[in-house]
């Protein structure tokens, strides 16, 4: 799927509806897992705050590009689904040596939670640290415009 959005709301109000449809459909059978790719302000941060918006967070989502990873509560009011996920994780991999420093931070337990939703700005810089279940692959691009993004969505692992 390709959607193209004139504006950091309209990317935010994507985002929000693809939350929904992200706890409505994955297994709960490990963490749910959204990797994140695309150029500097392509777009993956004004992503996730829409994204944890329609969670529920309640905190300003900012970018973890110095912390590398941060862990949201997440709502309960999505509708009709009561508090799955129960954690947002948002991971920043832009400063990130090599996929052996997440691992080293836990990545594995990570997607064991079954009650955490990943998202993963730069993920195809640890492709091969990424699971092929249980995610969503988005890719951000620019467009012509200075506000136009192409922002294309698949299941299942980038190949
Ligand atoms: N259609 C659009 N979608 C998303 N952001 C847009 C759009 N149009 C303009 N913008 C602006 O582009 C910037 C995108 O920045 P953002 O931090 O989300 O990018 P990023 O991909 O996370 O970058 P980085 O790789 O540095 O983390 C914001 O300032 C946002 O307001
Ligand atoms: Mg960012």
């Amino acid at each position: 799927m390709q959607i193209r959005t004139e504006s950091a709301k309209d990317t935010k109000r994507l985002a929000a509806d693809f939350a929904e449809k992200v706890v409505t459909d994955l297994k709960r059978n490990s963490a749910a897992v959204v990797a994140l790719e695309g150029d500097l302000g392509a777009g993956k941060t004004t992503f996730v705050q829409g994204f944890a918006r329609a969670l529920g967070v309640k905190e300003n989502v900012l970018s973890p590009t110095f912390v590398l990873m941060k862990v949201y509560k997440v709502g309960c009011q999505m509708s009709g689904v009561r508090c799955y996920p129960k954690h947002l994780i948002h991971i920043d991999c832009y400063r990130l040596d090599s996929p052996q420093d997440l691992l080293h931070l836990g990545f594995k337990d990570l997607l064991k939670d079954k009650d955490a939703i990943i998202l993963i700005e730069w993920a195809d810089r640890i492709k091969k640290i990424i699971p092929t279940k249980n995610i969503f692959w988005i890719k951000f691009r620019h467009g012509k415009l200075p506000s136009v993004r192409t922002i294309s969505i698949r299941q299942g692992q980038e190949t």
